[in-house]
């Protein structure tokens, strides 16, 4: 649709923006659900397999969807300044999104522990960046006492507009499919995405727009998966940076979305994160960044315990764009080497005969 208005205008009626506040939009949403029975098939998954690609949002990730309608709402609110605290994508949003407005973005990120992409992001759009010497849980609770004793605008997920404007994200592949699908695998890290997604369904389901719910499968990593083992960690470790988080902000939420959908809250390890990392870019031609294929890893998993039934319809959110760190896959690859500039060399090192 070459006149996708972004995420607010097309889903009017189920957005609680402010009477008459004019939309602050990248004319994000709208992105590929694209089939991928190669990959489904790489892994001997039997079931019917498509990736929601949210890295193709205007900065990459899926946080467009939530920003547009935070910022929207901010300025119609008359806001000066908009925070929030970040693994990278948010505040990759958050900057270009205030930008646009016109209104002041701070970010408070965990120093050495954001993708390169997602700090040049945040740098381009002129936020005031902030990296602090601890991890993602302690920003998001100086950004909350900040936010609760100055006149800033709270721009994480916390932020109810965040869960709104997300939840787009299942209307269109509700839109796209002509229904919801068996079971939607998500990438959990502060758990507001499964929080919104899980919304969004339900939003469509009162509306009389589908029959079923899907099922919400969560995957936490393995190092950082609080919901999976019930408690809170201290010190959260993956590779997966944007999923960092060792005390996600909707914990209740996500576990409630598990529960009420007959679904799950689990973790993968970093070498399955990999595996699936590598091998949807390998088969699909979608290049996610690595906390992106925890949806994918999960679903993966699961299979191998016997646990994914076959011919299931199944949707894995793939949040980021792979780009946002490309010093991870650059690591993940062997570094091409230099030749000479010769044919016959050429035809050698490529493997090409007559
Ligand atoms: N995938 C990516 C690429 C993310 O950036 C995030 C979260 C998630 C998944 C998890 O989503 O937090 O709603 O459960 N990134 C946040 C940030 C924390 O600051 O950019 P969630």
């Amino acid at each position: 649709n070459n006149n996708w208005p972004g995420v607010i205008e097309a889903y009017r009626e189920f957005m609680p923006l402010k009477a008459g506040a004019a939309p602050i939009t990248l004319q994000e949403g709208n992105t590929p659900l694209l089939p991928v029975p190669e990959l489904a098939k790489k892994f001997n998954l039997d079931i019917e397999l498509y990736l929601k690609y949210d890295g193709a949002n205007p900065t990459g990730s899926f946080k467009d969807r939530g920003m547009t309608l935070a910022v929207s709402q901010a300025a119609a609110e008359g806001s000066k300044a908009i925070i929030c605290a970040s693994t990278g994508n948010t505040s990759a949003a958050a900057a270009a999104y205030g930008a646009r407005a016109g209104i002041e973005t701070i970010v408070v990120v965990p120093e050495g522990n954001i993708a390169l992409g997602k700090l040049a992001q945040a740098a381009i759009h002129g936020a005031k960046i902030i990296q602090i010497k601890d991890n993602f849980d302690k920003a998001l609770e100086l950004v909350k006492e900040l936010t609760d004793n100055y006149p800033v605008t709270l721009v994480n997920s916390l932020n109810p507009y965040r869960i709104e404007g997300q939840k787009s994200a299942a209307f269109e592949i509700v839109d796209a499919l002509s229904a919801a699908p068996d079971i939607l695998a998500i990438p959990v890290g502060n758990a507001g995405n499964i929080t919104a997604y899980w919304q969004g369904f339900n939003e469509y389901f009162e509306a009389g727009r589908i029959r079923e719910k899907p099922e919400m499968w969560g995957f936490e990593a393995e190092g950082a998966a609080a919901i999976t083992y019930d408690r809170v960690i201290e010190k959260p470790e993956t590779l997966a940076t944007a999923i960092r988080i060792g005390n996600p902000a909707s914990w209740e939420k996500a576990k409630n979305a598990a529960r009420e959908s007959g679904g799950l809250i689990s973790s993968v390890t970093d070498a399955e994160i990999l595996e699936a990392y590598k091998a949807i870019a390998a088969t699909s031609g979608i290049f996610c960044e690595p906390a992106s294929a925890a949806s994918v890893a999960g679903l993966i998993k699961q299979a191998r315990k016997g646990e994914l039934a076959n011919g299931s319809k199944v949707v894995a959110v793939l949040s980021g764009h792979g780009l946002k760190d490309p010093e991870l896959a650059l690591e993940e690859i062997s570094p091409p080497k230099a030749v000479e500039a010769d044919l016959n060399i050429l035809l050698k090192e490529a493997g090409i005969s007559k």
